[in-house]
């Protein structure tokens, strides 16, 4: 295991396989930036699933146990299920799961379980399909979500859902979404809308703080608090009283949890960053595409770990001016 200059072990690897989505959310991807013109990578820049295997034999090498596969949206690689059936056989790889907004799940949940993912993250915003539409940028529809989730559960997939709130745009779906997930037995999460990347606006007046969420839920359907079910867990979970259902909320702006983070992301073009709201990533392409050995990766790997230091949301209410230039959240996968 390697250690950061803030002692935080490397744990968990997030692994973005495409830049591009067929959702436009407008606090991810806002439709007037991410247009016709935006130069999204050519699919050339793309590691080859043969690189990406590389990767994670690296970071597995050096004490990765999860690696969860994002995009953009991953299931717009047309390889994600070849890619998937590598990743699964990689050896001392515990945890393979993937982040999708479930739009084409419905296809691919089965050949998915079957090629050895055994988890996934579904967004959903909204079940309403007028607020849906707002948060997604007119596309999408709620009803091809639920069915990706439902395809995932049939496929043995273990679930969850993730929901971001924006005030005024989605949070009347709060209690809807709750009550439907709690019927459903399925993991709800809450998501802090958070200022990421460069494009969306984000001022704190949108953001519902989690506290507000969860008394909002706990006055439908009281919850009881649950501890992490593994260290460095982002949410936070929670127990609806009597039922074996959870919902949980993850608190990036209201109680940020550096001090425990151990996730490292890379790009789909391969290049390395420390954290999610970084300015800068390190190009690992060329040793990924080369044939260097995989201990030369996870040296290089180990290198830039050692000198990481980030804690961006615990110095988010110090700082004065905006960090500009931050990566795109649709670049690096959440
Ligand atoms: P589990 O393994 O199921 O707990 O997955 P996860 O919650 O780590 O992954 P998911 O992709 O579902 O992430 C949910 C939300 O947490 C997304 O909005 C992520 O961007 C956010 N998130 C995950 N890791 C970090 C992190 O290190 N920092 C911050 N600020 N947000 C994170
Ligand atoms: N704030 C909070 N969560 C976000 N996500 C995307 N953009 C933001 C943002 N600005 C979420 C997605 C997905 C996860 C990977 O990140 O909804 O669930
Ligand atoms: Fe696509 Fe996910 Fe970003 Fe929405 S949050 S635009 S689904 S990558
Ligand atoms: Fe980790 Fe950066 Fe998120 Fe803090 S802000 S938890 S350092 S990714």
């Amino acid at each position: 295991m390697i250690r950061d200059r803030l002692n935080r072990p490397l744990f968990d690897l997030r692994l973005s396989l495409i830049d591009r989505c067929n959702l436009r959310c407008r606090y991810c991807m806002p439709e007037e930036v991410f247009g016709p013109d935006y130069a999204f990578l050519p699919k050339e820049r793309l590691l080859t699933p043969a690189a990406l295997e590389r990767a994670v034999r690296a970071f597995v090498s050096l004490g990765v146990r999860k690696v969860r596969l994002t995009g953009g949206e991953p299931l717009l690689r047309p390889e994600a299920v070849d890619i998937v059936a590598r990743l699964a056989r990689v050896e001392g790889l515990v945890d393979l799961a993937m982040t999708t907004n479930a739009t084409r799940l419905a296809r691919l949940a089965a050949p998915l379980a079957a090629a050895g993912l055994r988890r996934v993250n579904a967004s959903l915003d909204a079940l309403d399909p007028v607020v849906f539409r707002k948060m997604s940028g007119g596309r999408g529809h709620p009803s091809r979500v639920l069915e990706g989730i439902d395809a995932a559960r049939a496929a043995g997939l273990d679930v969850k859902v993730n929901t971001v709130i924006r005030r005024d745009l989605n949070d009347s779906e709060i209690e809807p979404l709750a009550d439907h997930f709690r019927r459903a037995g399925i993991t709800l999460r809450f998501i802090e809308y958070m200022d990421t990347g460069n494009h969306h606006g984000w001022d704190h007046s949108l953001t519902v703080p989690a506290a507000e969420i969860l008394e909002r839920i706990g006055r439908l359907h009281p919850l009881e608090p649950l501890p992490p079910s593994a260290p460095g867990e982002v949410a936070r979970r929670h127990r609806y009283n009597g039922l074996p259902v959870e919902a949980g909320v993850i608190t990036s702006i209201t109680q940020p949890f550096c001090r425990d983070c151990g996730r490292a992301r890379l790009s789909a073009d391969g290049r390395l960053f420390t954290c999610l709201f970084a300015t800068r990533g390190h190009d690992l392409l060329e040793l990924l595409d080369s044939r260097a050995p995989v201990a030369r990766i996870a040296e290089r790997i180990r290198e830039v770990w050692g000198a990481r230091e980030d804690r961006y949301s615990e110095l988010r209410a110090s700082q004065s001016e905006p960090r500009d230039k931050k990566v795109e959240m649709s670049y690096i996968g959440g």
